[in-house]
């Protein structure tokens, strides 16, 4: 049977928290909780079983140094029936690029093919629907150049996602170390 799987990378939970703490009641806005927040590598969709072996195979030979992030800024990416509320990342050794290369690399060897869109690294904090513009604008303004503190990233995480009534419920499948610098 088919897995809507994702790679990601999963954050230690007190910069977890600190970045669920940015939420405020604003009608039309969904926070997500601190146990759902991750940072999407790739979104990977359906994968048969067949190639969902190939994927963990691929993705267990990758060598790839450990970095650190730091967490920083609250921005917002505006799609035209809905919006999303994100923190960005600054990835001062290019550990991230350099990750995120391997692991497109690794999925492709493994002869599944995703949309290759540009990647914007973000963790996403909540889901907007029909909020107020005015509401919106003035939680940005306050909360643009806050800061979330430096994650050491030690691995990544395949994912499979089980959309749920009101949100996608997700579940480690596989986590994979990376190697220490
Ligand atoms: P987002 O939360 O940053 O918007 C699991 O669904 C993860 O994959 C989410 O973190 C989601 O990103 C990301 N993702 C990227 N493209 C997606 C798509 N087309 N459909 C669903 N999730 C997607």
């Amino acid at each position: 049977m088919a897995k809507r799987l994702f790679i990601a990378l999963e954050l230690h939970a007190g910069r977890r928290e600190a970045l669920a703490a940015v939420a405020e009641t604003i009608p039309g806005v969904r926070w997500l909780a601190a146990d759902q927040l991750h940072l999407t590598l790739a979104f990977l969709g359906n994968v048969d079983a067949e190639l969902e072996q190939l994927l963990r195979d691929s993705l267990a030979e990758l060598r790839v140094p450990e970095f650190s992030l730091r967490l920083c800024g609250v921005r917002i990416f505006r799609a035209r029936r809905s919006a999303v509320i994100w923190a960005g990342v600054e990835d001062a050794q290019d550990g991230l690029m350099a990750l995120h290369g391997e692991v497109l690399r690794a999925v492709a060897a493994a002869h599944i093919e995703i949309k290759r869109a540009s990647f914007h690294p973000h963790i996403t904090l909540a889901r907007l629907k029909d909020a107020p513009a005015h509401k919106i604008r003035s939680f940005l303004k306050a909360n643009q150049s806050r800061e979330f503190g430096t994650v050491a990233i030690e691995g990544f995480t395949l994912f499979s996602s089980v959309l749920g009534p009101v949100a996608a419920v997700h579940h480690v499948e596989k986590r994979y170390a990376l190697v220490t610098r």
